[in-house]
């Protein structure tokens, strides 16, 4: 309340008077209500805390639907649906969030058990290899689990929607495919590479992290920011524990990949990158690059500096994972801390995955440790 008020978003009264209230609602249920300019500076504000996105420049643009009362996993659903198509718009991507019943004493709100709204399967064969994306195989064969069919058998099926709710357990939605923006890959120069069938979802929904207000916890409250290239074109497709497409690239390019020292491995993911932001630009849909979003990210910290605050940064996350030092965020160190609100990891109870998943270079994975709505090596 102290921020809420000292910020200037209080109308009316003042952080002592809500102060009173909320202790005398909390002295009657154990937990207090939010109102919805609450609910939306502070959703707003832990995307500004959330110390490993890069993406935090228009943190004050957040889009907040207020979804508290809608509790039926169906409708939950239904408004998850929603939520894909107007903050995908069409390609116009919005940061948005769609915020859920919060846990009460006793009553813990609903969740997803998907880390975004939208992710491919990862189906684990017998012989212990993967079809599709590897980092899905726990929520795939959770989903299995609670009788999904499994879809068409591609290594880019949409997973359903796993969502659990105290009065009704586990329960599955499919998202109808037109809820799917995806952009079909291809390259400037190189015609083969749209031959790879590779494709990507437009819009990054994470949908298994709490965000936390002022001591309530909403464990169901998706939220998105726009991609940017690297994610995809570095990390989903280039780490060999996910699409590990490095060695089919280099293999087009007829690079030498008899030595680690070609470099062939840096020219591949170069290219990967290249066809990545290709692609959506063509598409239509907005993406960012990694020196866009680098300088923005200092017009950030300047901004939150001259605010009078500090910007909580880890630097491990905001260096992209390719060409870092030729990236101006690179060149500095930045104010560490873990503020509040904010959205916080926690493990999937059934798949005992973390979500999203651990940073590879964190020596301590924290389960409570602070995440971003643009958490961009993700
Ligand atoms: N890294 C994650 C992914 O590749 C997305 C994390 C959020 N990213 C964002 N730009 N808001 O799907």
């Amino acid at each position: 309340m102290d921020l809420f008020y000292g910020e200037g978003e209080g109308r009316d009264g003042s952080a002592a008077q809500r102060m009173a209230e909320i202790r005398a609602e909390v002295a009657d249920t154990g937990t207090y209500t939010h109102t919805a300019a609450e609910l939306t500076f502070g959703a707003r504000v832990a995307w500004r805390n959330s110390n490993r996105c890069i993406g935090r420049l228009y943190w004050r643009s957040l889009r907040v639907r207020d979804r508290r009362s809608t509790r039926d996993a169906a409708d939950i659903a239904a408004e998850s649906v929603k939520h894909l198509t107007e903050a995908g718009g069409g390609g116009r991507i919005r940061p948005t969030i769609t915020v859920f019943a919060p846990d009460r004493p006793g009553a813990p709100g609903p969740r997803f058990h998907n880390e975004q709204l939208i992710r491919y399967a990862g189906y684990t064969r017998p012989d212990g290899s993967v079809l599709g994306d590897p980092l899905n195989t726990g929520i795939t064969e959770l989903a299995l689990r609670h009788g999904w069919r499994g879809g068409p058998g591609t290594r880019f099926d949409v997973l359903p929607l796993v969502i659990e709710t105290q009065r009704d357990g586990i329960e599955l939605f499919e998202l109808p495919p037109e809820a799917v923006l995806e952009v079909e890959l291809s390259h400037p120069r190189y015609p083969w590479f749209a031959g790879l069938g590779l494709r990507w979802h437009a819009v990054p929904v994470i949908s298994a992290m709490d965000l936390e207000i002022g001591g309530v916890r909403y464990p169901a409250a998706p939220f998105n920011g726009w991609y940017m290239g690297t994610e995809i074109g570095a990390r989903n497709f280039g780490d060999t524990e996910r699409y590990d497409m490095l060695p089919v690239v280099a293999s087009k390019m007829a690079l030498d990949t008899s030595s680690d020292a070609s470099l062939w491995r840096d020219r591949a993911l170069v290219e990967l990158n290249v066809a990545v932001l290709h692609s959506f630009a063509r598409a239509g849909v907005k993406i960012t690059d990694h020196h866009t979003e680098a300088k923005r990210f200092l017009t950030h910290v300047e901004r939150e500096e001259e605010a009078g605050r500090s910007c909580p940064t880890d630097w491990s996350w905001i260096v992209p994972p390719i060409s870092g030092s030729a990236t101006l965020v690179f060149h500095r160190y930045y104010d560490e801390g873990d503020l509040r609100p904010n959205y916080l990891r926690r493990e999937c109870p059934v798949t005992g995955q973390q979500h999203p998943a651990a940073h590879p270079a964190e020596d301590h994975p924290a389960p409570d440790g602070p995440q971003p709505p643009g958490g961009i090596t993700g």
